[in-house]
């Protein structure tokens, strides 16, 4: 089953012709590179597959179970949280399930009733399921590598991101897409800002 469907697909600008009747499909699992010259009309694929733009003819049809991020060298997070903090709001859950273990875990050792047993144990295993579904025990070990791996080092992970230059609110907007990890990561020239160490990491 392909998760992304473009058939016939023609795009014109007024009456300029950007493509032409274009056919093809992203199945799962695949890693395609789109090539062409400047103004041939990369970024209108991914702005078609988006939604952002219409066709002019043709169908873009998308699997609606499929979660989609795009990023672009325009993209930039803002606001006032770090990026340390925006990553971490990804796995909002983590931290509530783990009290929530912790707290089992201390009750664990004072109940003697069976049933009142059974129920934390039931509940304890449902959890350790929700943190596994989640990677929740990798979780700071992933932002932490994504940051490191995009430049940012103590002080720039920890700043408010509004504080940051374009180029760095950039990488933290790259570094949220990928911490997010979606079904389908569209990626319009993300090596911009990046160093050779970052695209190395990034392929
Ligand atoms: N909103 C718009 N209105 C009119 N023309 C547009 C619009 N957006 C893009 N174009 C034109 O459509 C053509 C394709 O643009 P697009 O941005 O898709 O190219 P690209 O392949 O991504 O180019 P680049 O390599 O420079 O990023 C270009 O000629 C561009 O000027
Ligand atoms: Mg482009």
């Amino acid at each position: 089953m392909s998760v992304i469907r473009m058939e016939n697909v023609t795009k014109k600008y007024e009456n300029t012709l950007i493509f032409r009747d274009i056919y093809f499909r992203v199945s799962k699992g695949e890693r395609i590179g789109l090539i062409g010259r400047n103004g041939a009309g990369k970024s209108t694929v991914f702005k078609l597959i988006m939604g952002k733009e219409e066709p002019t003819a043709g169908k873009v049809e998308l699997d609606p179970n499929v979660k989609i991020s795009y990023f672009s060298q325009f993209s930039e997070l803002s606001g006032s949280l770090s990026v340390q903090q925006e990553l971490e709001l990804c796995f909002e859950e983590v931290p509530r399930i783990e009290q929530e273990l912790n707290q089992i875990g201390e009750q664990l050792g004072q109940v003697s009733d069976d049933v009142q047993m059974n129920a934390l144990l039931e509940r304890q295993a449902e959890l350790f399921e929700q943190m596994e579904h989640l990677d929740g025990w990798n979780v700071s070990v992933e932002i932490n590598t994504v940051l490191t791996k995009l430049g940012f080092d103590e002080r720039s992970r920890h700043q408010p991101v509004e504080e940051l230059s374009g180029g760095w609110r950039n990488r933290a907007a790259l570094a949220k897409v990928l911490i997010e990890a979606p079904d389908v990561v569209l990626l319009d020239e993300p090596t911009n800002f990046l160093d050779m160490e970052g695209i190395v990491w990034l392929e």
